[in-house]
């Protein structure tokens, strides 16, 4: 009797270890515990076993009876509770579309004027955030006293120097290149300006620049037009059209700005063109003999060209987008646009 309920045991345990769900639950306790069930079976079987050995055999049968009710009773809540370790798959759910970043519209802005240029053979050079008046402004041609400086309100940092600034426009990274360059340099040079502005719909304290810069023997301003030119209808469709008109930087001379025909209303005149029909690209000119000569660079034997323009206005220009606050808030519903 003990060797039977030794070998029920065994087979019990291994058929405890196969309940995975209801059904074998259920299985089990047909096989187990209902009246024609091995567990009765040895019960029943208790009548032949000799009067002397009952106590014995019937508390070893019933600390027996005891485990098995215990182990099903566990099975059993452990099914029902559905707790199988194992997180159940709702097959009929709909699938949780994941959140994909995309390029921001200025780094998609940038990306592309940089593949543009790249295609003329400029490369992509970086200057530092952090300036100093030399090469913010005074080897750009800006005397000390020059009333140009003025164009320019300046983050200066607050060190012993005095002259430490955040950098308010990319053409100090002209200084640095001619300065650690020997020409020809073709190169263009994008980052990130800084200006004491106030923050409205047109102007932001923190904005994006790209500088370019073609330095090499008998450059003229016949080159400036053309890879300004072929810049722009690579950027703004070939039907573009294009004025320049003269204008003053102390770094370039002669100096003029380019305007482009406005995209909204075709050059019919409207909000964005301020009724003129005309939209302003971009800041350009031959770079002046002083500079060159602060940087190195024999006028008589070189010559040049440089330009500059906002990330951000041409960001605007490419996307419609009108207020120049949008492109730095985040709102998902205005990015996820473009
Ligand atoms: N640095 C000028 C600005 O911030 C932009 C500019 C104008 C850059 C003319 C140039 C240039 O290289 O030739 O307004």
């Amino acid at each position: 009797m003990i060797e039977t309920i030794a070998e029920l045991r065994t087979e019990i345990e291994l058929d405890l270890q196969s309940i995975k769900d209801p059904a074998s639950l259920e299985a089990f306790r047909l096989k187990h515990l209902v009246k024609k069930g091995t567990i009765q079976g040895l019960i029943d079987g208790m009548r032949a076993v000799p009067k002397e050995d009952k106590p014995a055999i019937g508390k070893v049968l019933n600390e027996f009876r005891q485990f098995v009710d215990t182990a099903f009773a566990q099975a059993k809540e452990h099914i029902e509770s559905n707790d199988t370790g194992i997180e159940p798959i709702d097959v009929t759910l709909p699938g949780r579309i994941p959140n994909i970043g995309h390029v921001h519209p200025i780094r998609k802005t940038l990306d592309r004027i940089t593949e543009i240029f790249v295609g003329m053979g400029f490369s992509v050079a970086e200057g530092i955030d952090i300036e100093d008046d030399y090469h913010n402004y005074e080897a750009l041609n800006f005397p000390a006293d020059h009333p140009a400086r003025d164009m320019q309100d300046t983050f200066f940092i607050d060190d012993s120097r005095g002259d430490i600034m955040l950098r308010s426009h990319t053409s100090p990274v002209q200084i640095r290149m001619m300065k650690h360059h020997a020409p020809p340099i073709r190169s263009i040079m994008p980052g990130r300006v800084y200006r004491n502005e106030a923050v409205t719909a047109r102007s932001l304290a923190e904005f994006h620049q790209i500088e370019g810069l073609y330095i090499d023997k008998g450059v003229t301003f016949a080159d400036l037009k053309g890879t300004v030119i072929s810049f722009a209808k690579q950027m703004y469709g070939e039907h573009s059209t294009f004025k320049f008109r003269p204008s003053y930087f102390p770094f370039t001379e002669p100096s003029a700005e380019v305007d482009i025909t406005c995209y909204l209303c075709s050059g019919k005149g409207c909000r964005v063109c301020k009724h003129s029909g005309w939209l302003e690209i971009c800041g350009c000119g031959m770079v002046h003999p002083n500079v060159l000569k602060n940087c190195g660079i024999d006028p008589e034997v070189y010559s040049g060209f440089a330009f500059g323009f906002g990330i951000e206005r041409v960001t605007m220009l490419a996307t419609g987008i009108d207020d120049i606050r949008a492109l730095y808030e985040n709102d998902m519903r205005i990015l996820k646009q473009f």
